[in-house]
C-alpha cells in the first residue's frame, strides 16, 4: 500500500473510484487543480483511495471526497487517510477543519473524532 501527495492522478482510475462508490465525477482535474492537498493510496498500481483539503490556508480547511473502494473498505484505510491529512494541515497551522458527511459517512467520521456541531448548522444556497 502506497500514499502519494498527488497533482495529477489518472483521470480513469479517479472517475472509476467515484464510481465504485455511487459519485457521479465531473471535472476531476479542475477540482485537483482547486484543492490544496490531494492524497491518493494505490495497491500496486491501482488507485484504492482519494481525498482532498481545500483550504483558506489560515482559518479553515475543509476535507472532501473521502473515498476508499468498496473492496478495501473498513480495513481502516479511511481512517488513515483523514490522519494524514489532518496531520498536513495541523502542520500547515490552520486553526478549524471541518467536513460535510453524507449519512453513510456519520459513524465513520465520529469514530474517528470528528463531532456534529449541534449548534450550528450547514447552510446551502438553493
Ligand atoms: C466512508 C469511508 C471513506 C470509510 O473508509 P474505511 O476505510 O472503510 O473506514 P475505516 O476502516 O478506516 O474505519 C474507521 C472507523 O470507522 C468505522 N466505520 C467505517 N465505515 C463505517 C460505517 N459505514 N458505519 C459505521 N462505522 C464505520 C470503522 O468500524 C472504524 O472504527 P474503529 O476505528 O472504531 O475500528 C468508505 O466507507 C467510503 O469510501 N465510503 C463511500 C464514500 C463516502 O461515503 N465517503 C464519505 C464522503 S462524506
Amino acid at each position: 500500500m502506497r500514499l502519494k501527495q498527488v497533482k495529477q492522478i489518472d483521470l480513469t482510475q479517479l472517475e472509476a473510484l467515484y464510481s465504485q462508490v455511487g459519485w457521479s465525477p465531473r471535472k476531476l482535474q479542475q477540482l485537483m487543480r482547486q484543492s490544496w492537498l490531494c492524497l491518493a493510496l494505490y495497491q500496486n498500481h491501482q488507485l484504492i483511495g482519494f481525498a482532498r483539503v481545500v483550504s483558506d490556508h489560515t482559518w479553515n480547511a475543509t476535507i472532501w471526497d473521502v473515498v476508499i473502494h468498496p473492496a478495501y473498505q473498513r480495513k481502516g484505510l479511511g481512517k488513515y487517510l483523514v490522519y494524514q491529512m489532518i496531520r498536513w494541515i495541523k502542520q500547515h497551522n490552520v486553526i478549524h477543519i471541518s467536513l460535510f458527511a453524507e449519512s453513510r459517512a456519520v459513524t465513520f467520521y465520529q469514530r474517528i473524532g470528528f463531532e456534529v456541531v449541534a449548534n450550528a448548522k450547514a447552510m446551502f444556497w438553493c
